[in-house]
């Protein structure tokens, strides 16, 4: 059985392979809606998709084991580089965010789950850092 540790919650959890890390997290207690540096969590807990693909919200970084979750899809890979969903601004951030985390950046929604990883919820946007516009 695949262990996801999520590293901010100091969470560790055992699932079935395959599971939807999504709804892992979700059983977990994990919250997956974390906005844009913290801002705006509480509107896309209420206002996301629920898991169909399609708002943005979810999006985790998997910073070991990246290899372990099922391939990028043809519509995470088109989210990710701008396509348009209900909040554009959401959008936006992350076709930037994507840039040079394109190995570990990921909608949980999309993930299935085929062995060990860590998982960081809510990756943060540094738009002041020296690598945003690197
Ligand atoms: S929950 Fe909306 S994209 Fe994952």
């Amino acid at each position: 059985m695949p262990t996801i540790r999520f590293t901010k919650e100091k969470k560790e959890v055992q699932v079935p392979e395959g599971a939807n890390l999504r709804q892992e997290a979700l059983k977990a207690g994990v919250s997956l809606y974390n906005g844009i540096n913290g801002y705006g969590a509480k509107l896309n807990s209420i206002f996301n998709c629920h898991g169909l693909g399609l708002c943005g919200t979810c999006t985790v970084k998997i910073n070991k084991g990246a290899q372990n979750a099922s391939p990028m899809g043809f519509l995470e890979k088109l989210k990710f580089k701008g396509l348009p969903t209900p909040d554009p601004m959401l959008a936006t951030v992350n076709a930037l965010h994507y840039i040079g985390n394109e190995d570990t950046l990921r909608l949980a929604c999309y993930v299935k789950v085929n062995g060990d990883m860590d998982v960081e919820t809510g990756p943060e946007f540094n738009v002041t850092g020296e690598n945003f516009f690197s």
